[in-house]
């Protein structure tokens, strides 16, 4: 028995210190200032990080795309890009570090980074088991919020999932205790200013959106004192919102509801507890037509990070095979960077393009494979596309006669 009075008095050591690190982040956030105002800016640092496998193929069209949309700007030096090389496995694996210290010190000076894929090891593959990139730089950088759209018009589906991007099991994914050989634990974290922020910024995207339900979901019944803390600050933040509805429902029977065709259309907002927002935002894009649909914006108040969320595809450099990857998705991301900063008009043309090209008019096809298009030869055409003066008619003429073929 003396033999766990010793194992238990090491976890609490290590129990300590993890409680000591989260304090000292509750204390930042305490303190942190509003989201930047990108109209107010005069200079606005777009950092273009490639990542790993198929990564950098694909996250230079999206380069060439902005180029392109934003080119009087770029003449003006109002938009400034700074390409970022160091995040690559090798040098991650190189360093033992998820972000080596260089290059975090580079990202930093970015207002915004729009990122390839990048490669998460885990235990037993080639690389050492070293925490992911994505986690480590919405950690880092305090991306709170991971905003995930997915739209599937024909059945009126039009979802906004607000997940929140630094706590719950994340918090310290990578820095459980293994008490003893018998018994791991891991730690889900909750905090005040942590769940105020993601809520508040779900209600205020609803309110901006005129969309009329919040739903909040969470484990509260079982999960009781951090979820419940999750639920309770979701319902006192509603009401600041009278024009909102919120309604609460638990993980398990959403993940049902998602795909019960007669209540599904009827959510609009979701906000939600990392894990939670991970696993259903995962079902939710499959729908859609599949995890590589959906862009994922990771926002914070001082940076934000644009990303495709599909994986680096090694084995497609392995085959050769990069230059036929399929860039649409970090374009679709490059999308949402611009509406961030203030670009919505050639946000919106630009999806208006990526349509036309992809669906409506699709003059090439991608395949991944030597009989599909390249990546490059896509984004020219979108360029393409894009510099028609009439995209907006084109755009309703192509659209109209899509529906027809139906
Ligand atoms: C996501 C991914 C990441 C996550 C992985 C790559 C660590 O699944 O962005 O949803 O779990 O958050
Ligand atoms: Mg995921």
């Amino acid at each position: 028995m003396s033999d766990h009075k010793k194992e238990i008095e090491q976890a609490k050591e290590k129990f300590g210190e993890l409680l000591e690190v989260q304090l000292n982040r509750v204390d930042q956030l305490n303190e942190e200032a509003d989201f930047v105002d990108f109209n107010n800016k005069d200079e606005i640092v777009i950092g273009i990080v490639g990542g790993d496998g198929i990564g950098p193929y694909i996250t230079k069209e999206a380069q060439k795309v902005l180029e392109f949309l934003l080119k009087e700007d770029i003449d003006k030096g109002r938009i400034v890009f700074k390409e970022i090389d160091g995040l690559t496995i090798e040098n991650r694996a190189k360093n033992k570090k998820a972000i080596p210290d260089d290059v975090l010190e580079e990202l930093k000076q970015c207002d915004v980074i729009l990122k390839g894929p990048t490669t998460t090891p885990r235990e037993g593959d080639k690389w050492p088991n070293i925490e992911s990139a994505n986690v480590a730089m919405r950690k880092a950088l305090d991306l709170f919020a991971n905003v995930r759209p997915v739209t599937i018009p024909e059945e009126n589906i039009d979802w906004t999932f607000f997940r929140e991007n630094t706590e719950g099991g994340y918090a310290v994914g990578s820095n459980g205790i293994n008490v003893n050989d018998d018994m791991a634990v891991d730690f889900t974290i909750t905090t005040e200013p942590g769940s105020d922020r993601i809520i508040r910024a779900a209600f205020d995207h609803a309110k901006k959106t005129g969309k009329k339900k919040v739903t909040v979901v969470t484990k509260a019944n079982v999960i009781k004192t951090t979820d419940g803390k999750f639920l309770e600050k979701a319902k006192e933040i509603a009401k600041e919102y009278p024009d909102i509805e919120m309604d609460d429902w638990y993980i398990d029977i959403m993940t049902a509801k998602l795909i019960d065709p007669k209540r599904r259309e009827q959510f609009q907002v979701m906000v939600l507890p990392n894990l939670y927002g991970d696993i259903l935002t995962d079902e939710a894009a499959e729908m859609q037509g599949g995890v590589g649909t959906a862009g994922s914006i990771n926002m914070g108040k001082r940076y934000s990070m644009f990303e495709a969320i599909h994986g680096s595809a090694p084995r497609m450099v392995e085959e050769g095979r990069a230059k036929y990857a399929d860039p649409s998705s970090i374009i679709r991301a490059a999308g949402m960077l611009l509406d961030h900063i203030g670009y919505s008009n050639e946000a919106k043309r630009l999806q208006k393009a990526l349509e036309i090209c992809s669906n409506y008019e699709k003059k090439l096809e991608i395949t991944g494979r030597k009989d599909g298009a390249t990546g490059s030869e896509f984004s020219e055409y979108l360029m393409e596309t894009l510099s028609d003066p009439d995209l907006d008619e084109e755009y309703l003429r192509l659209k109209a006669l899509s529906r027809l073929d139906d």
